[in-house]
């Protein structure tokens, strides 16, 4: 364990078995439709789809929305700035959008809204955490790798700070090592 975790909240272990059941699922689900594109939203979903896609076996289209959601002290909460968006053509297709972890739900919601937009055939989410207890917005999860409780978590993707992103598993940071507690 990396000394600036509290705790392991999901181990490497449970990890790779999760996201294999989430590919033999999503594999199911999808199999008829003849097609699929994935959107995965980076930086934080970058290592969660990089081991999804590969348990996915169905042909499939990749693109990525690079998204920043934030939070400070003055504001509330900041609509996520997107800051570069999806080259493929969405018409018509089914769409599977991929992010890390859904808080608020404000991240995934306004993204959501803006692939909605581009009129495909389907639209399901996939992460690989949930927040209960947390959302402001009338969003639901297609796919959930795991239920965590309300504290703040990284690894495997995720970071603070820009931080641990390469960690195997998913841990509480220290509340030490969170020093300022702004984090995004
Ligand atoms: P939401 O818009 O409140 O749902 O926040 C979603 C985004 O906030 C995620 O894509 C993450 O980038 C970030 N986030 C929320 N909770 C955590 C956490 O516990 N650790 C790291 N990033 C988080
Ligand atoms: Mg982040």
């Amino acid at each position: 364990m990396h000394h600036d975790l509290h705790r392991v909240l999901v181990s490497a272990q449970q990890l790779q078995a999760r996201v294999k059941e989430l590919g033999r699922q999503i594999t199911l689900d999808y199999r008829e439709n003849g097609d699929l594109t994935i959107v995965v939203i980076i930086n934080g979903a970058i290592v969660f789809a990089s081991d999804l896609i590969r348990c996915i076996d169905l042909p499939l289209r990749l693109d990525c929305m690079r998204v920043s959601s934030y939070r400070d002290e003055t504001k509330p909460v900041s609509a996520p700035e997107i800051l570069d968006t999806v080259r493929l053509d969405l018409a018509g297709r089914h769409v599977l959008l991929i992010d890390d972890i859904m808080d608020t739900g404000r991240t995934t919601e306004n993204v959501s809204k803006i692939l909605a937009g581009a009129g495909p055939a389907s639209l399901r989410i996939c992460v690989l955490l949930e927040k209960k207890g947390r959302r402001e917005v009338g969003i639901n999860p297609d796919y959930v790798g795991f239920q965590i409780p309300d504290e703040f978590v990284v690894g495997y993707g995720l970071d603070f700070a820009e931080q641990y992103r390469n960690l195997p598993m998913i841990g509480v940071l220290r509340p030490e090592a969170q020093n300022p507690p702004v984090w995004r």
